[in-house]
């Protein structure tokens, strides 16, 4: 897996008895129950191989943010297999999907950002992007913009947690947040309902265009449109990110002092670990336009 720089597929951390790919740090029993960095300080196994050297001279959230968000969103991108003059939606303005625009913008595309809720849509806004809130609406002006066609390619940055999902809260617990046995069981097998942007995303992107899933999704059972997929020639590409794969290329535009992917414009609340139960909360629920939280170990 390595030779392929699929990383997160490694065989030595792989979790063999639930039929999953590499440990992750933080997640449930489905992927290896590795204690999360959720704490002063962290165990880091395979540390000679996953760590990375980091400046000094620079805030903080800019490496911060290496470890997961910028590399998952330029996956989510380099998937997309956009550039210069193609077109990208993205579902989800959160801090994989504000990240994944901005950068679909530095690669010359022209970006539209779909995400229900207000302070999402603007903050992508100050970055280029033009943004719409979600539904059947935007589909038709996205196709209209796009003489017909819808754009050349759908990034989903938003997953199986999409708005208005009565069991949510479920998913994110079973997402790692808390390990709960109800709530795995949700994980491996939420169906249908949760498919909502998906299916949009196929609807909307154009014949012969590209679907990027950077969201999480579960379920084994999940009813997919495949005659749709197969006649307008859809290509799909997803997984968990292969953060180390993606570092060289990132590690120039985060130390660039210019910011050209827009890091230092993301972090809503920097909190210490006592307050982090409420800051979680306040993520969850949108509130106090919490976007992006960042935790802060020494502080408190
Ligand atoms: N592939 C990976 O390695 C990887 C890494 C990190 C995160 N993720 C996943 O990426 C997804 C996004 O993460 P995030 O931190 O940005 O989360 P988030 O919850 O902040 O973002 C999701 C966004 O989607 C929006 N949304 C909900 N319903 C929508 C709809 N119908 N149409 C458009 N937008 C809608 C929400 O308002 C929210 O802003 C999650 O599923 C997360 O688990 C994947």
């Amino acid at each position: 897996m390595c030779d392929h720089s699929l990383y997160s597929q490694c065989e030595t951390t792989q979790v063999t008895e639930k039929g999953s790919g590499a440990s992750l740090l933080g997640f449930s029993e489905l992927y290896g129950s590795v204690p999360g960095g959720q704490a002063q300080y962290l165990r880091v196994p395979h540390a000679d191989f996953g760590a990375i050297k980091v400046g000094n001279e620079l805030e903080d959230h800019r490496y911060v943010f290496l470890s997961d968000v910028l590399p998952t969103a330029w996956q989510g991108v380099k998937y997309a297999d956009v550039g210069e003059g193609d077109t990208i939606a993205v579902y989800g303005l959160g801090p994989i999907g504000q990240m994944a625009a901005r950068m679909a913008r530095h690669m010359g595309a022209r970006v539209f950002g779909i995400d229900p809720v207000a302070e999402r849509r603007e903050m992508a806004a100050r970055h280029g992007i033009e943004v719409y809130t979600d539904g059947a609406d935007t589909i038709a002006e996205l196709k209209d913009i796009t003489d017909g066609r819808g754009p050349d390619a759908v990034l989903d940055a938003v997953g199986m947690e999409a708005h208005g999902s009565p069991v949510g809260g479920a998913i994110q617990t079973a997402a790692g947040f808390l390990p709960d046995a109800a709530a795995q069981k949700v994980m491996e097998t939420a169906g249908v309902d949760r498919l909502s942007v998906l299916h949009d995303a196929i609807d909307l992107v154009r014949r012969g265009g590209t679907i990027s899933i950077s969201g999480v999704y579960g379920g084994t059972a999940s009813p997919m449109p495949l005659m749709t997929l197969f006649d307008k020639q859809i290509q799909m590409r997803m997984g968990q990110c292969n953060v180390k794969k993606w570092i060289s290329d990132l590690m120039p535009l985060v130390e660039d002092p210019s910011d050209p992917l827009g890091v230092d414009d993301l972090v809503t609340h920097r909190v210490s670990l006592s307050e982090a139960p409420e800051a979680y909360k306040k993520f969850r629920d949108k509130e106090d336009n919490c976007i992006k939280v960042v935790l802060d170990p020494v502080a408190g």
